[in-house]
């Protein structure tokens, strides 16, 4: 009997299937995976496809962008149950409503929304260009960024600007502990604290890299140090600790009522080696997306797509 891996590998061959993931899943879905990658990267792969079918081992939202950027194609989730708490802080029809109220604005939405939200923006960003597509536009217009008040607010520092920003938040990087934090930097005075930009102000003072999944990865292969505290859910360190054996990665802590001693996505953990066999098997669940959102949303996505080449 073919073990769950070797049965999803021969699947993935028989029905020209690609499986794409995300640095938070787990660790034998990452291994089956053609690609892993963060948010940006996961977006590029999907351009690119040319298999029949895109497993996306991720979060509904990152499938439904892969599915945007391949209408004809079919697009699985393991987990339809795979949400995100930053997608669902920004609700469609409240924040039509917000963007009317400030028709001069130009919008600017984290990719972390749903297809509605992106049908309302005129760019999308990730955590690896937000700078960048903030930049794109000129000093004079003024900008509603949503949903992330932690990303836009880290931008607005970085960029001087003064975006309107929408409150919403990802509560696994709401869940560090700054006291553990500090008292984890003193028994590791030599470790460099890295961080998620979705990570809260007093969380992102303390780092002395602030940058997305991929980049967090980067910075650690490319710094001389070899002890570093790793502010993101907990599931990027089997990627990182892959690319530097010989350093010492350490979790950042959560506070006391968190379920986990360090931050894990409940969303991203759904997804199962045995539930994404199940979804190559049946082809299901599929990602749809109602066309006249469709058609709209896109827009963004390929602008964000075309700043960032
Ligand atoms: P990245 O694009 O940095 O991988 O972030 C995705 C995400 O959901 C972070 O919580
Ligand atoms: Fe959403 Fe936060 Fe999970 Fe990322 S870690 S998918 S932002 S809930």
């Amino acid at each position: 009997m073919e073990n769950l891996k070797a049965q999803i590998l021969r699947l993935k061959k028989e029905k020209n299937a690609v499986i794409l993931a995300h640095y938070y899943q787990q660790p034998d879905i990452q291994e089956v995976a053609d690609y892993v990658g963060d948010s940006l990267g996961l977006s590029q792969e999907a351009e690119k496809v040319h298999a029949d079918i895109i497993v996306f081992a991720g979060v509904h939202f990152m499938a439904e962008t892969a599915k945007l950027l391949n209408p004809k194609k079919k697009v699985l989730l393991p987990d339809l149950k795979a949400g995100c708490s930053l997608a669902d802080s920004c609700p469609p029809d409240i924040f039509k409503k917000f963007v009317e109220a400030h028709p001069n604005h130009v919008v600017i939405t984290y990719v972390n929304c749903s297809a509605e939200i992106k049908a309302l923006s005129h760019l999308v960003c990730t955590s690896s260009n937000a700078e960048k597509i903030v930049n794109s536009v000129p000093e004079n217009i003024p900008i509603i960024f949503a949903p992330d008040k932690n990303l836009g607010n880290y931008i607005n520092q970085k960029t001087g600007r003064q975006m309107l920003l929408w409150d919403g938040s990802c509560v696994v990087h709401e869940a560090f502990s700054l006291d553990k934090l500090i008292a984890l930097h003193k028994e590791h005075p030599n470790a460099a604290i890295i961080a998620h930009p979705e990570s809260e102000p007093h969380i992102l003072e303390t780092a002395r890299y602030i940058g997305s999944t991929s980049g967090m990865i980067d910075y650690v292969k490319q710094s001389p140090r070899t002890e570093f505290i790793v502010a993101t859910e907990a599931g990027i360190l089997y990627k990182m600790q892959e690319e530097v054996p010989d350093k010492i990665l350490i979790p950042a802590p959560a506070m006391e009522d968190n379920t986990c001693a360090c931050s894990e996505c409940a969303y991203m953990k759904l997804n199962t080696l045995r539930k994404l066999y199940d979804c190559l098997v049946n082809e299901t669940p599929e990602i749809t997306v109602p066309k006249a959102v469709a058609e709209k949303a896109i827009v963004p996505i390929q602008r964000m797509l075309e700043l960032s080449k």
